[in-house]
């Protein structure tokens, strides 16, 4: 620091933490497992919001969250304002990170950030958490317009892709993204006055509303689903009454989509915890599917079906949107093991599609490794399958299929009205 900070007020042993200490306490600890232990935002907050209340934890996931989005840009002010650089890993610098969100993205009181900054670096560097604090308010720090990648994905995504594309990402993750419904049946055309529809049984509406006070959740007509993540299963048209299995089926968004348009389906996935989610969504939504917890590496159904929908798992970096901490914990070597995993199931679920029939491989992530790689191998071992292209008429307006007749769709797409999540699609026929 330039300027000699001025000392923060000393608290008592046994002053009791100011309020919203809580809530900032989770969000430290929130950030510290996805950095440090490499852990999913979600599944950390199970563990982090123990014992916290609605409100707490919502704030505290946000406070995570916007650290998350826009860190590699408040790391940038926070070194501004150092002599020596903090190490990244110490828990003074994590506390600023958290701090800085809440005052420049959250736009959250100064007075309080600050209040509840300092108990979180008790026994620490009080003194220059509260002076970067200060400065920051003094100078009135401000964020950039596009939040910036952390640089091994804009490099990764520069060399896939362009430099067109990771500006497009930045542009594309510096808010959360809007909330879009899929429906059953299609809406009336008075229903959902503040939505917009970009394709058939959709609505896309502004962030920021609370899903269980939206009109018709508990009456199930609708589901939250990504404009993107609804594209496998319209791929495979109206099923009139035909087999479809659909492979890693959990938490369900195209499993409702498939027995709505008259699909019968076999929703498979491995993970008890996600398929009960499945199953309170199949209850709520009123539709119809068969469930079964298998592991897709040993199971085999006993006869093979019209169609199959493998929505793979993956590094789920076409999500970062929505989950800006995929970018902090994803490295070649997990969407390496991914790709690995993708093989295996793909070339299984090759095993159940009837001949002539449809295979949909689909993967949320932004890696060639995960789609159209792992495709280009697929046909390499299986001369006899083939691409069945995706014609534009099948897409919503804006949306086309690439050159190989893929869906692949990149930050930047629908950015006027929003943009959407990154999705790698393909549809395949058996011989
Ligand atoms: C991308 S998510 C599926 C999302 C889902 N299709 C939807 O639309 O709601 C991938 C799923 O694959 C499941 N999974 C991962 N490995 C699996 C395996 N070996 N066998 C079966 N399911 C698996 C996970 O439990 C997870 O639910």
């Amino acid at each position: 620091m330039t300027d000699r900070p001025r000392r923060p007020k000393q608290r008592g042993p046994h002053e009791p933490d100011p309020a919203g200490t809580t809530a900032r306490r989770a969000a430290l600890r929130l950030v510290d497992a996805v950095l440090r232990r490499g852990d999913p935002l979600d599944v950390a907050m199970h563990a982090a919001a123990q014992g916290l209340t609605g409100a707490d934890r919502a704030f505290a996931v946000a406070i995570a969250s916007e650290t998350l989005r826009w860190m590699v840009d408040i790391d940038a002010l926070i070194d501004s304002a150092t002599a020596q650089i903090l190490p990244d890993d110490v828990k003074s610098r994590t506390v600023l990170r958290i701090a800085l969100a809440q005052l420049l993205v959250l736009k959250s009181p100064a007075h309080a950030v600050v209040a509840t900054a300092l108990p979180l670096v008790a026994g620490g560097p009080r003194r220059l958490v509260h002076a970067i604090l200060s400065r920051a308010q003094q100078d009135e720090w401000r964020l950039p317009d596009r939040a910036t990648l952390p640089l091994p994905t804009a490099e990764r995504w520069a060399e896939q892709w362009s430099l067109a594309m990771v500006e497009a990402a930045e542009a594309g993750w510096s808010a959360p993204p809007p909330i879009d419904l899929s429906f059953a049946a299609e809406p009336g055309p008075d229903e959902w006055p503040d939505a917009i529809s970009l394709a058939p049984r959709h609505r896309r509406l502004p962030r920021g509303q609370a899903v269980e006070a939206m009109p018709g959740y508990s009456e199930g007509g609708w589901w939250i689903q990504d404009l993107a993540a609804s594209l496998p299963a319209r791929l495979l048209g109206p099923g009139e009454g035909r087999a479809v299995f659909d492979l890693c089926a959990a938490p369900g968004g195209k499993t409702m989509q498939l027995a709505a348009a008259g699909w019968q389906v076999i929703a498979v996935d491995s993970s008890a915890k996600r398929l009960g989610r499945l199953s309170d969504n199949i209850a709520r939504t009123g539709l119809a599917a068969d469930v079964v917890q298998a592991d897709i590496r040993s199971w085999a159904p006993t006869a093979p079906a019209d169609a199959v929908l493998l929505d793979a798992p993956c590094s789920a970096t076409g999500i970062f949107r929505r989950h800006p901490d995929v970018l902090h914990r994803i490295e070649p070597r997990q969407i390496a093991e991914m790709a690995v995993l993708q093989s295996e199931l793909l070339a299984r679920a090759a095993h159940w599609v009837k001949p002539g029939g449809v295979l949909i491989y689909a993967t949320c992530s932004l890696e060639r490794a995960e789609g159209e790689d792992q495709v280009a191998t697929f046909l390499n071992h299986h001369a006899s399958w083939c691409v069945d292209p995706v014609r534009a008429d099948e897409l919503p307006a804006g949306i086309a299929p690439d050159a190989s007749g893929f869906v692949r769709t990149l930050p930047g797409l629908l950015a006027d009205v929003g943009g959407l999540d990154g999705f790698f699609i393909a549809r395949l026929r058996a011989p």
